[in-house]
């Protein structure tokens, strides 16, 4: 097995891409946080099979956090991770730190920084209201990422619904020549999305946590049974979450515009955020 090569500069990694790009070998990249999982791996092992080249960015990207959220404490394992990373065959991991990505200590949104910031409509809302200026960070991020690796495609899972919306948006409005390429969710054994922050979950707290793919899934089910209303799906569903979990949100939004949705129908996008014990767990289902 080789053992995955791990760039820290932006320097460093443009020269391999121009390395790459002379051969006209396809780019993909996986960006993440670290803390790799079997969600992540699934883009990996996808982008494995549609590129040449594939680059896993590991950045814990500061401006994404709010004051209060767990910065600090996010996993950070960069071996384990580089283990995954070398049994999936991955070419390069890119791995700055946040003087590298952001020298000028910005590394927190403020006036000395440019700030990509996508549009309110797709921001004020879901998590965009309960993390304020957290999509400003991830658009930030992505493109400054897209910019210094220019994949030809790049791979984001449906976890993150609102995230990935924002990215294809983004992409679609200021003409970046990429592919987003979106992955679908995938969950432990017995239904829990898998997420870097399920490391926070004690036993209890993750069998509690069970109770909200059940009631997404029970969304479908009341749709199959010939329930149209979002509303009333969401209501009847709701009364699956244990009451120890505290719902933030729980929406119907269409996937693509994410407009609020009225009527279910093909692409709509049903999510959901809970906060348990302190843990902040999202999930959703789509139409
Ligand atoms: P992170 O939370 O590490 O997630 C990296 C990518 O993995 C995202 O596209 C996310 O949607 C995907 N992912 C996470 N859990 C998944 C699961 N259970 N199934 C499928 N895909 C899953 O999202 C971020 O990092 C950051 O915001 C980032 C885009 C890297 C910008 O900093």
């Amino acid at each position: 097995m080789l053992i995955t090569e791990i760039l820290y500069t932006i320097t460093q990694i443009r020269q391999k891409i121009k390395s790459f790009k002379e051969k006209k070998l396809v780019i993909g990249l996986v960006p993440t946080m670290g803390a790799l999982h079997i969600g992540h791996e699934s883009l990996i092992k996808r982008a494995k099979q549609e590129c040449d080249i594939v680059i896993v960015s590991i950045f814990v990207n500061p401006i994404q956090f709010c004051l209060g959220e767990d910065f600090e404490k996010y996993p950070r394992q960069i071996e384990a991770d580089r283990q995954i990373c070398s049994k999936l065959g991955v070419d390069i991991i890119f791995a700055p730190n946040a003087d590298e990505m952001y020298p000028d200590e910005a590394t927190r949104i403020d006036e000395n920084f440019t700030i990509v910031a996508p549009p309110a409509s797709y921001q004020n809302k879901l998590c965009g209201n309960f993390r304020k200026g957290h999509f400003n960070g991830v658009a930030t991020v992505v493109l400054k990422l897209f910019n210094i690796i220019t994949p030809d495609k790049a791979y984001f899972g449906r976890k993150d619904a609102q995230q990935l919306v924002i990215i294809k948006k983004m992409i679609k409005d200021i003409d970046l020549p990429l592919e987003i390429v979106d992955c679908p969710i995938i969950r432990e054994p017995e239904g829990l999305a898998c997420s870097s922050r399920n490391k926070y979950l004690s036993a209890e707290s993750r069998n509690k946590a069970l109770c909200i793919f059940k009631s997404l899934k029970n969304i479908e089910k009341l749709y199959n049974t010939g329930i149209t209303s979002a509303s009333e799906a969401i209501e009847l569903s709701k009364k699956l979450i244990d009451p120890d979990l505290e719902i933030e949100y729980f929406e119907a939004f269409d996937f693509e515009t994410l407009k609020r949705a009225e009527k279910i129908q093909k692409n709509t996008l049903f999510a959901i955020a809970v906060k348990i014990n302190g843990v902040r767990l999202i999930d959703n289902l789509i139409i």
